[in-house]
């Protein structure tokens, strides 16, 4: 560690830390009044750095932060830099006394429990926007590698099971002509639909209502179901979302339909996924997301006509660098008692 860093990786202590190689700490009771943050994960030096000028900086780098070692360590901390796989329940926030603010890499918060935060005044920001294309680019990754069986394909050429080309082999399903339904029309649901022209494809769209000045056309959940050849989920994780795909919206999809979730796991009912291609309710499936990650339902992989990726919606190194400095500036700017650049709604 480099004279100065007021970084202190997992397990270490800060005074073994400023002591191990170099003798005098880098901050005695002159520097104490710098506010403390809790980094949850490995974060990029150049946005570490600009943390550590505004902050003392704990890092915490061995991956995922245990719940319990998050809760102890939250204690004196103003802010917060976690992820979507941080659970920031009421326990997290109660322990946190001191906090100022939760900033997390994400759009979505559902792993943050925000009327507790909102008790105690602890601002919450998350990073819209920066992700809405990188997002759209991988649920259209979906939508291709599933219906023209990239993967799957893949898989076959892989094993050595590829004999040559024949006129009917592997025939998947075009995209043009078809109507894209999609779930949750706020910022990423509108990207996916922006790609539709390209692809030749109509838009249907469903939410609270319709919106006013966009391409797609407003339906109720049932007839954009029984409408659409794709059903593409962008709504956030909420109560009323939980299990939205269950039994009865999968049966009214049609058996030629496919669906996409780069949204959140739980909105998908995995056991309900499984017993509609079981049933051949509908012609395949693709998902980012699930419900209990990074566990997948094993009946999931049993099904050719299913792509499974690893959580990758906003997974480009050009989109996750910039969440990641917008959540970091979040904090710089809460704790410099400025207003945040990005609080949730
Ligand atoms: C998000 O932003 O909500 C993603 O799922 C995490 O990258």
């Amino acid at each position: 560690m480099p004279p100065g860093r007021s970084v202190v990786a997992a397990g270490t202590s800060r005074y073994q830390a400023s002591c191990g190689s170099y003798s005098i700490p880098a901050y005695g009771p002159l520097a104490v009044s710098k506010p403390s943050v809790l980094v949850t994960r490995r974060i990029p030096s150049s946005v570490l750095t600009r943390l550590e000028e505004a902050a003392e900086v704990e890092l915490y780098s061995r991956g995922d932060l245990p719940h319990e070692e998050l809760i102890a360590r939250i204690a004196g901390k103003q802010g917060l830099l976690s992820v979507v796989t941080d659970s920031i329940d009421r326990a997290v926030l109660e322990a946190g006394r001191d906090l100022k603010i939760v900033s997390t890499i994400a759009v979505g918060y559902n792993n943050i429990d925000i009327a507790a935060a909102r008790e105690r005044n602890v601002i919450v920001t998350n990073t819209p926007d920066v992700l809405n294309e990188s997002t759209a680019d991988l649920t259209w990754s979906l939508m291709l590698g599933v219906m023209r069986r990239i993967v799957e394909g893949d898989r076959l050429v892989r094993r050595g099971g590829w004999k040559g080309f024949a006129l009917d082999f592997m025939l998947g399903s075009d995209l043009r002509g078809k109507q894209l339904g999609i779930i949750g029309f706020g910022r990423i649901g509108q990207a996916v639909a922006a790609r539709a022209p390209a692809f030749g494809m109509r838009v249907a769209y469903t939410g609270r209502g319709p919106k006013p000045g966009v391409d797609g056309e407003f339906m109720p959940l049932d007839r954009l179901l029984s409408t659409s050849d794709v059903v593409s989920l962008h709504c956030p994780l909420t109560p009323e979302t939980k299990h939205l795909i269950n039994q009865t919206t999968l049966a009214r999809m049609k058996r030629s339909a496919y669906l996409i979730s780069a949204a959140r796991g739980p909105v998908v009912d995995e056991a309900a996924l499984v017993w509609a291609l079981e049933n051949r309710l509908i012609a395949g499936a693709a998902l980012d997301v699930y419900e209990k990650e990074p566990e997948i339902h094993k009946g999931l992989l049993a099904f050719e006509n299913v792509v499974l990726s690893p959580h990758l919606g906003s997974s480009a190194i050009e989109t996750r660098t910039t969440m990641i400095q917008l959540a970091a500036q979040n904090i710089i700017a809460v704790l410099a008692g400025q207003p945040p650049l990005t609080p949730i709604p």
